[in-house]
């Protein structure tokens, strides 16, 4: 066993239309990048890592820039940590973030909730000893059952979900659970290792983690107390697929976004820990991980049972074709796979957009092997094919892409990667 004695706390030719002319004023390209800086405290980016979030500087100055209406609404249908939904609110816009993970949902719901919180933190003292733990309990994929015991009487005890001060709570236990496994995580910051052996199991005592658990709570309450008051608009969160919303039609002015990309990351298994805290085997129970755009796992034969234009029909002829192993198999049912969850996320995100309505979709270009994904005028020919305007694009370079990070990638010969801002119109 790892003895811890002591946790630290750290840390992309139409005719003109009604609403163009207010998109082109706000696509003027901004100085500030989608791109979140490695060291990023705005809008609370720093609460908690959630993976591929962009920025809040960012986004909040394109929501300004859009001269929305009064009472408009603001969507992110694959919200995450809640970016899009927090400049939404914070510019006096109605906010809904829909998302399928329940953790970004959380996370979102703290950075939504700050301004509401003088923050209420649970005192060790509080919380029970039941000296309990189930054998067959998600956490002990990396925690001995003496610190489960802790960990769980902890999150029995916490507010009950959904409210800002959950979120909170919550939010601390995922950070002392994250501090306490850093030696799972590899190069890959989406993929988490479990142990393999007894003695590669964490093993923390009571009081250690209880100190450790306060300071998280600290360092949040301190982030959210420091946070200035700002204008607020109303806000919803659903867990939510993006490929059936819970939301009317026409009922949405502005969509601002980004869909996980053709990047094979799993958001489920990037989020083992936190799920696990919520209870969710995903190696037992895969149904989050298989509902999740993206995934690797593969839902049934990934029959081409949806239309699609034609640089997605060629993407996928291009890796059916491809010469390297289960390319024809397993990658092609994949992409497939991949395709019909992100047009089926198109298909929703026209239904709820108002005519005029607009839509900013930050998207990254990839390669399977040596072909590229265009996911950027992929996107754009699939929404002017489902009656939106394209307005413009701008592309960001992308420097550390997951791809090379992979060494059997790396023999595969790559252009630069691009991020890019793509802007449409609902006509
Ligand atoms: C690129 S991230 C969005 C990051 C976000 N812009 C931010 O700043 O935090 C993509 C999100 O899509 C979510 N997602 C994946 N599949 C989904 C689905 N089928 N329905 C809704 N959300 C989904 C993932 O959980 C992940 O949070």
């Amino acid at each position: 066993m790892k003895k811890i004695a002591t946790a630290t706390s750290q840390r992309a030719a139409q005719p003109e239309l009604p609403g163009v002319a207010a998109l082109d004023r706000s696509r003027g390209r901004s100085a500030l990048s989608p791109k979140r800086p490695t060291e990023d405290t705005s809008g609370l980016a720093d609460v908690f890592p959630y993976y591929a979030g962009f920025s809040y500087d960012w986004a909040r100055s394109l929501v300004a820039s859009q001269q929305l209406p009064a009472g408009a609404v603001v969507l992110d249908p694959w919200n995450g940590s809640g970016t899009t939904t927090l400049a939404a609110q914070h510019e006096g816009y109605e906010a809904i973030g829909v998302d399928r993970n329940p953790v970004a949902n959380i996370v979102a719901r703290l950075r939504l909730s700050s301004y509401e919180q003088s923050p209420c933190l649970t005192s060790p003292a509080t919380v029970p000893k039941s000296g309990t733990s189930a054998k067959d309990d998600p956490l002990a994929a990396w925690f001995d059952q003496k610190s489960i015991s802790r960990i769980r009487e902890w999150a029995n005890h916490l507010p009950s979900l959904p409210s800002g001060e959950a979120s909170l709570s919550y939010v601390a236990l995922f950070r002392t659970v994250r501090a306490l496994t850093r030696s799972f995580e590899g190069s890959n910051p989406t993929w988490v290792k479990r142990a393999k052996s007894e003695g590669e199991l964490i093993s923390i005592g009571a009081s250690d983690f209880d100190s450790a658990i306060s300071c998280e709570q600290e360092f949040l309450a301190s982030r959210i107390r420091e946070s200035p008051a700002v204008a607020k608009g109303k806000f919803q969160l659903a867990t939510a697929n993006s490929s059936a919303l819970p939301l009317p039609a026409e009922s949405i002015d502005l969509v601002l976004t980004s869909p996980p990309y053709l990047t094979r990351i799993d958001y489920a298994v990037a989020y083992t820990r936190e799920l696990a805290l919520l209870g969710v085997d995903i190696s037992k129970d895969r149904s989050l991980r298989s509902a999740l755009m993206g995934t690797t796992l593969i839902r049934g034969d990934a029959p081409i049972d949806f239309e699609m234009g034609s640089i997605a029909q060629s993407l996928i002829s291009e890796i059916s074709s491809h010469a390297s192993k289960a390319s024809s198999g397993y990658y092609r049912k994949q992409a497939v796979q991949y395709l019909r969850d992100l047009l089926q996320g198109l298909d929703e995100v026209t239904r709820v957009a108002k005519r005029g309505g607009l839509l900013h979709l930050v998207v990254q270009d990839s390669y399977y092997k040596d072909v590229p994904v265009r996911l950027a005028d992929m996107c754009i020919e699939e929404a002017v094919l489902r009656g939106w305007t394209f307005s413009g694009s701008d592309p960001y370079p992308v420097r550390r892409t997951l791809t090379s990070l992979n060494k059997a990638a790396r023999k595969y010969k790559k252009s630069e990667v691009a991020e890019t801002v793509v802007t449409l119109c609902k006509a």
